[in-house]
């Protein structure tokens, strides 16, 4: 299981369910504050992954998953039809709040199957076996952050540069991140290294959650802006990436946040290692390449807008795609917390969901 003690003590964690009430971290006040919003229904956890308060395909999914079961709390005198219903509706609400990150759609199926799995039992056996399996993805979520830790750790060497792009840190899962994880176990072990954090426009993840997290941790942290990227890997200060990904689709191709398509270019351009790390959970292989994933677009006001002070003419076009794929043959390796995986990525991918 995760150590605690290899974050930061005083890094907030994601998601809170304490006494059986759920927490959720508003991301977009970090670094400047900290506040744990209580969340009561599905309306507001869906807002609340709307809006990115919480965001990272894990950390999406374990909200989604407590946020089913804090709304199903309010309607356990329906009928039983009407509870059953109830729950499937809500649950494609709250897979409605963002159309890229899997693990939104795995963890929503995941609680309906659970639902399918004791439907004879009352609305209020049905519901604590809901709230078991939101618990379940919970821990689940912490445990396999610990394995990618140990799977990708080893590639990290004394002296190397690496950069990363956006979080994929323990903000954007239950606790110790995907990309991150294998930094924080490097680091505990006394290995030293340099983190190169891109700030990640427009909404500044790299630079507000990022460098945050891993500086509070006491790993050596830089942040650059996105366009500093070439320039870094052009002068030998970068020996390899490791990002995290929303999904990875049945050919190897990688959806991540907007920009990282670039860097795996660059990385490929400049012979530097390309590495994604996820959850199995990531995985989809039910769409059979990148050009299928659906990417989300996000308001043009968060690129007209910095922090919500406007940099644009009003009225300025704009394109907001939250998400790129970066094709399977720019990418070095996928490590999860089955293992590592490399190309040809179709036939790897088949053998690690089938659990060999
Ligand atoms: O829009 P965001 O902040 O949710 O985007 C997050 C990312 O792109 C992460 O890299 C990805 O979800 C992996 S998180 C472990």
């Amino acid at each position: 299981m995760p150590d605690k003690s290899i974050i930061a003590d005083d890094l907030p964690l994601s998601i809170e369910w304490k006494d059986g009430e759920l927490y959720i971290l508003d991301q977009t006040l970090l670094p400047h504050k900290t506040v744990m919003e209580h969340h009561t229904n599905a309306e507001q956890v869906w807002d609340t992954i709307k809006r990115l308060k919480v965001r990272g395909a894990p950390a999406i999914g374990v909200s989604a998953a407590y946020g089913l079961c804090v709304e199903m709390r309010h309607h356990v005198n329906l009928s039983s039809d009407e509870f059953i219903q109830k729950v499937k509706e809500q649950a494609d609400y709250l897979d409605s709040s963002r159309p890229t990150a899997i693990n939104l759609n795995w963890a929503m199926k995941r609680m309906v199957e659970c639902l399918d799995q004791n439907i004879s039992g009352s609305n209020d056996e049905m519901l604590n076996a809901l709230i078991r399996e939101a618990e379940l993805i919970h821990e689940e979520d912490k445990a396999i952050s610990y394995g990618l830790a140990k799977v990708a750790e080893p590639l990290i060497k004394d002296g190397m540069g690496i950069m990363t792009h956006c979080n994929a840190g323990s903000l954007a899962t239950s606790i110790l991140g995907t990309a991150t994880a294998p930094m924080y176990l490097a680091h505990d072990k006394g290995k030293n290294f340099k983190v190169y954090a891109n700030e990640t426009r427009p909404l500044f993840q790299g630079a507000r959650l990022t460098a945050w997290e891993l500086d509070k941790a006491g790993i050596d942290v830089t942040l650059i802006t996105d366009n500093m990227a070439a320039h870094m890997m052009a002068t030998g200060q970068i020996n390899m990436v490791i990002v995290g990904t929303d999904r990875v689709v049945a050919n190897g191709d990688v959806a991540n946040k907007i920009g990282t398509l670039g860097v795996a270019i660059l990385a490929k351009h400049y012979g530097i290692p390309f590495y994604v790390a996820c959850p199995s959970s990531t995985i989809d292989m039910h769409t059979a390449t990148g050009a299928d994933i659906p990417i989300e677009e996000r308001d043009g006001a968060e690129v007209t807008t910095i922090l919500g002070q406007d940099v644009a003419a009003i009225g300025t076009k704009t394109r907001s795609p939250a998400f790129d794929v970066t094709p399977n043959e720019l990418v070095t390796g996928i490590f999860t917390e089955k293992g590592m995986i490399t190309a040809p990525y179709k036939d790897a991918l088949e053998q690690l969901m089938k659990g060999a």
